[in-house]
């Protein structure tokens, strides 16, 4: 009895690990990189170089909930757009963004990684394998 206490913990520890998806717990200099040049690409249009959005326009990113929260909610907001997945009643905006749905999912990884890690007080990176499994689950 004694020994199938110990192993319990043991064993719950180890089928742990496997199950944790392969994220990185700090962002590397190169993912940053990437993410940042996909940024200036992509979304600074928007929500400016140092991401403070413009008022009525478009939402900061910079001390941004979302940006920092659930790491599923924010890769369908770049796949699907907000307006598909945000909830009805959040502040109201002049300006539409669009889906971005033809990027690629290190491209999408990226640029959350870097949005997270500069404005979202360096909320967890986003792994390329997170984005493939939201596209998977949304057929997207
Ligand atoms: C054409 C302008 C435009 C572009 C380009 C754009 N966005 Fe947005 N973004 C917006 C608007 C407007 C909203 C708010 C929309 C809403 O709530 O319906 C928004 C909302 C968001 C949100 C949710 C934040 C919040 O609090 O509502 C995130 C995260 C975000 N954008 C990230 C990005 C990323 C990453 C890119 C580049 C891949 C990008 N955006 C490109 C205009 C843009």
């Amino acid at each position: 009895m004694k020994r199938f206490f110990f192993f319990l913990p043991l064993a719950s520890l180890l089928c742990g690990c496997t199950q944790t998806p392969d994220v990185p717990a700090v962002a590397s200099p190169e993912v940053l990189a990437a993410g940042h040049q996909v940024y200036t690409a992509n979304c600074e249009t928007c929500h400016q170089p140092d991401g403070y959005g413009v008022p009525n326009m478009q939402p900061a990113l910079v001390d941004d909930d979302i940006v920092a929260g659930d790491p599923t909610q924010i890769i369908r907001v770049v796949l699907q757009g907000p307006a598909t997945v945000l909830p009805a009643g959040r502040p109201t905006y002049a300006n539409v963004m669009p889906a971005f749905k033809q990027l690629t999912d290190e491209q999408i990884a990226d640029v959350l990684t870097y949005i997270r890690h500069d404005y979202g007080h360096g909320a967890s990176p986003i792994a390329v394998d997170q984005v493939h499994t939201v596209r998977a689950q949304f057929g997207l």
